[in-house]
Order: structure tokens, then sequence, then C-alpha cells
């Protein structure tokens, strides 16, 4: 009777296993410098990959993926936390409505936030299409907060560290894309 149970965990480990190494078929090893060669910046998406806990040697994609996209949210929060200060610090209106839209930008509801929990959502689903589309969104609405919404909107002269943490957010979301380029079998 004490068997039994043994035997059935035994079973569901194996099972387990099985199951992880086909639906991993994917998920590559590729080597760090060939993913940020394909990258608008490859020294920063070095640093980036590299600065990973436990190294970079060897790891597969979606422990990548996965890394990056904590890299991003992490970078999300602290550039609306960010924008939330100078919200509040801002003395001119023209100012303040570009903080305001910015904020809208980077934000949970329609902005880079939201896109950041879909590519996690996504990447829990295996569906690496999915993340790529995630991560673009958060390149283009992080785009539209340094320059506006359409073409002929004028930029901002923003001499705050705005730009720079929307720089960061920008190419970490690239390094993102890359990976899933990899993952969707588009890179080889
Ligand atoms: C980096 O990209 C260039 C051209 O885009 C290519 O010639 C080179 O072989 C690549 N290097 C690596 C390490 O993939
Ligand atoms: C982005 O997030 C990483 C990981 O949490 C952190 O080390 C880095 O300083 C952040 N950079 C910016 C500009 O927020
Ligand atoms: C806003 O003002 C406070 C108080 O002067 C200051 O500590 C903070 O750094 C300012 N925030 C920004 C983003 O400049």
């Amino acid at each position: 009777m004490d068997i039994k149970p043994s035997l059935l965990s035994s079973l569901v480990v194996l099972l387990f296993l099985l199951f992880a190494h086909s639906s991993n078929a994917t998920n590559k090893i590729v080597e760090v410098n060939k993913i940020c060669n394909a990258t608008l910046n490859p020294s920063f998406c070095s640093k980036i990959l590299n600065s990973k806990p436990g190294g970079t040697n060897r790891a597969d994609l979606i422990t990548l993926a996965k890394y990056t996209i904590g890299v991003v949210r992490s970078n999300v929060t602290s550039t609306i936390r960010l924008i939330k200060s100078l919200i509040r610090n801002s003395t001119n209106s023209d100012a303040k409505d570009h903080y305001q839209l910015c904020l809208k930008h980077f934000d949970y509801e329609e902005g880079a936030l939201g896109e950041v929990v879909y590519a996690e959502k996504m990447l829990k689903a295996k569906d690496y299409q999915g993340v790529n589309v995630a991560a673009s969104g958060v390149m283009a609405t992080v785009e539209g907060c340094v320059s506006g919404d359409s073409p002929s909107d004028p930029v901002f002269p923003d001499h705050s560290s705005l730009p720079k943490y929307a720089e960061y957010v920008e190419q970490v979301a690239d390094i993102i894309c890359v990976i899933c380029n990899y993952l969707t079998g588009i890179y080889k």
C-alpha cells in the first residue's frame, strides 16, 4: 500500500520530464555575442545579459528571456517612479503636460508596464511571438513618450533623466525582441 504513491509520483516525474523535454524543442542555447550582435546596441546588450546572476555561460533562450523581462519590468517601474516625481516637481504647465503624457505611456493601463505584464504571460504560455509583440509594444509606447505620438508633434526638450531611462527601457526591450526571434526560429 505504501509503494503505490511513490510509484505514482515516479510516473508523474517521468511524464513531467518527457513533457518538459518535448516542449523545450525551441529552447536552444545561443551565444550571448550572437544574440547581442543582432541588437541595436550590442555592447549594452552584453552588459545586460552578462550581469545575469549565475552568469550567462550556456544559458538557454527561455532563461535569458525571463531574466531580461525581469530587468525591463524593474526599469519600467523605476521610470514610473521618476515620472511621478517629475510631475510633482514641475513648475511649468508644458513640462507637467509632457510628464503626464509620459506617465500614460509607461503605466499599467495603457503603457509599457501593461505590455511587460503581457510579455510575462505570453512567456509562460510559450507564445514567443506574443512576447515579441509585447516587447515591440514596450518600445513603441516608450518612444511615444520621448518623441510624441505622431511625427508632427514637437519633441519636448526634456533635460531630466527621463530620456536616459526611456532609452534604457527601449534597449532592454529590443534585446527581448531578438531573443524571441531566436525562439520563434526567425533567427537561426
Ligand atoms: C555579427 O553581425 C555581422 C553582420 O551583421 C556578421 O558579419 C558577424 O558574423 C556577426 N558576428 C557574430 C558573432 O555573430
Ligand atoms: C534597470 O534594472 C536593472 C535590474 O534591476 C538595474 O540594475 C538597473 O540599474 C536599472 N537601470 C535603470 C536605468 O533603471
Ligand atoms: C523633486 O524634488 C525633490 C525635492 O526637492 C527632490 O528631492 C527630487 O529629487 C526631485 N525629483 C526629481 C525627479 O527631480
